[in-house]
């Protein structure tokens, strides 16, 4: 298990996103009010980059074919059984930290 600082607080304000990329690995993260929240960046449909779609309120939308993911769970919004993997997201000193497994 790693964990990355991958961003300050201030490049990941409320209703942005940010990527991070390690290796093949994609991870976005959201701000959804001011609470940050991490998941699998790349959409389970056909491959999408999440982060190209757009982000409204707690709804991520896949940029290739519109599928919605809510950004706190990663649940699919029309199977809750189909989810984003999520990750731990930590904030320190103004500082974002990605706990990856
Ligand atoms: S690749 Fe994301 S909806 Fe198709």
């Amino acid at each position: 298990m790693a964990r990355v600082r991958i961003a300050s607080l201030a490049e990941i304000p409320p209703g942005q996103m940010f990527e991070y990329t390690d290796g093949d690995d994609r991870f976005l993260v959201c701000n959804v009010d001011g609470k940050l929240h991490a998941v699998d960046g790349t959409c389970p449909h056909r491959g999408g980059p999440l982060f190209h779609g757009a982000l409204h309120g707690a709804t991520l939308v896949c940029p290739w074919h519109a599928w919605e993911f809510d950004c706190r769970s990663g649940e699919y919004d029309y199977n809750p059984e189909l989810r984003l993997e999520t990750f731990r997201v930590e904030v320190e000193h103004g500082s974002v930290y990605l706990v990856i497994p």
